[in-house]
């Protein structure tokens, strides 16, 4: 599968061809390069989040096709949009999106498992009810198992950590919380493990990218979060940074950064970029003055993860800006159009691509270049409810 992608970079890509062209000469490529051919120059996945609405876009879907060695659901694999009733499942969604990713050759990524958003309205009464524990590891077992070695990673666990909440361990007060205490977190890693251990099991979250003193602090609550984790041997492979950045905000500061990723590596994580897009508003209206403040940011964010030999990925959260997000906003800002992802919304390459092809191009190779590390063996089933309701603290 990675050397298909490797040669797509030989294909044509007849989009934007002059002006393309031209920049691609600049940063020492050729205008069929792709983003995944590049990244995987070093070892690394590059892709994307995606829809099943953007897959009726032919031209969409080419696009994607050529340039993405790795998917992933926008909002089709959130439990809202998997279990609409306790129990009703619907995968109807999910299986289009995966069929038309491992059909194309590409890796699939799952997102989310345990967030406190994107839940069925259902969901805090079971968690009153004597089913309970049926809801973080039933679900969990049904998800993972039934894609069990057709994931390439599962994001576990999304944003459990909210800093200057109050509590001594940084944990964010969310329905898990609340029901079982900061057990549900071992818990969920173990059941996806059990479920599916070829899957990558990733923490995913934000707040750590950017330069400021909150920043500061969420960094340093993740790191010991992470490094709790492991100590309490819960099985996470890999940390997820959401990568959402602002254009007009806090820049990110390079050796903060840095340190941050050095840490986590050297606590034997893999790292993954898992939703970057960079915001363009708040800054000129002007699209140039935008496009390169969209490029800028994202160069020196990228520089820096892809200096990391543990980040194994990035995935942006869209590739074009065809498709607003939600659609609602669209009416919102209609003074301009948001011009946060790769593409722009006629499928032409904006400077945020080049910037993002310069970094893959003087990124670092991958440590053991190998996408999924060795397991330690399972944990039994029957311990997984256990853990679920033992008074672990963190
Ligand atoms: C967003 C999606 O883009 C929307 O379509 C959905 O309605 C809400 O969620 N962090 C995450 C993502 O982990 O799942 C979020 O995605 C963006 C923030």
């Amino acid at each position: 599968m990675q050397t298909r992608r490797a040669f797509a970079g030989s294909i044509a890509l007849g989009v934007g061809a002059i002006s393309a062209g031209a920049r691609c000469r600049d940063i020492g490529i050729t205008s069929g390069a792709t983003l995944a051919a590049l990244a995987a120059r070093t070892g690394r996945l590059y892709g994307c989040a995606a829809t099943t609405g953007e897959l009726g876009n032919a031209e969409f879907v080419s696009l994607v096709k050529r340039e993405a060695g790795i998917l992933v659901a926008e909002y089709e694999m959130k439990r809202h949009a998997l279990q609409p009733q306790p129990d009703t499942y619907n995968f109807a969604s999910a299986d289009t999106l995966l069929r038309f990713a491992n059909d194309d050759g590409m890796a699939f990524r799952g997102h989310t498992l345990v967030w406190h958003k994107a839940n069925p309205s259902w969901l805090p009464n079971m968690l009153q009810s004597s089913r309970r524990e049926a809801a973080p590891i039933g679900y969990i077992q049904t998800v993972v198992g039934r894609y069990r070695r057709r994931i390439h990673s599962w994001d576990v666990l999304n944003e459990a950590l909210a800093p200057g909440d109050g509590r001594r361990d940084n944990l964010r007060e969310t329905i898990w919380l609340k029901a079982f205490g900061p057990s549900y977190i071992a818990a969920a890693f173990h059941a996806a493990r059990d479920a599916d251990p070829h899957a990558l099991l990733v923490y995913n979250d934000w707040g750590c990218e950017a330069g400021a003193a909150w920043n500061d602090r969420f960094r340093a609550a993740t790191l010991d979060f992470l490094e709790r984790a492991k100590a309490h041997n819960i099985p996470i492979d890999a940390y997820g940074m959401q990568g959402h950045l602002q254009a007009f905000g806090t820049p990110v500061d390079q050796r903060k950064l840095r340190d941050f990723l050095d840490r986590l590596k050297a606590i034997g994580l893999r790292i993954l970029v898992t939703e970057h897009d960079v915001d363009d508003g708040g800054g000129s209206s002007d699209e140039a003055v935008r496009d390169r403040a969209v490029a800028d940011t994202s160069r020196r964010y990228l520089d820096v993860v892809l200096d990391n030999t543990a980040t194994t990925g990035v995935l942006t959260w869209g590739l074009s800006d065809r498709f607003v997000d939600p659609p609602g906003l669209k009416a919102e800002l209609a003074w301009y159009s948001p011009r946060i992802l790769p593409y722009d919304s006629l499928f032409m390459r904006k400077p945020m691509w080049f910037a993002m092809a310069d970094s893959f191009l003087r990124a670092r190779p991958v440590l053991n270049a190998g996408l999924i590390p060795d397991k330690p063996p399972p944990v039994k089933p029957s311990s997984v409810p256990e853990r679920l309701n033992s008074p672990t603290t963190f």
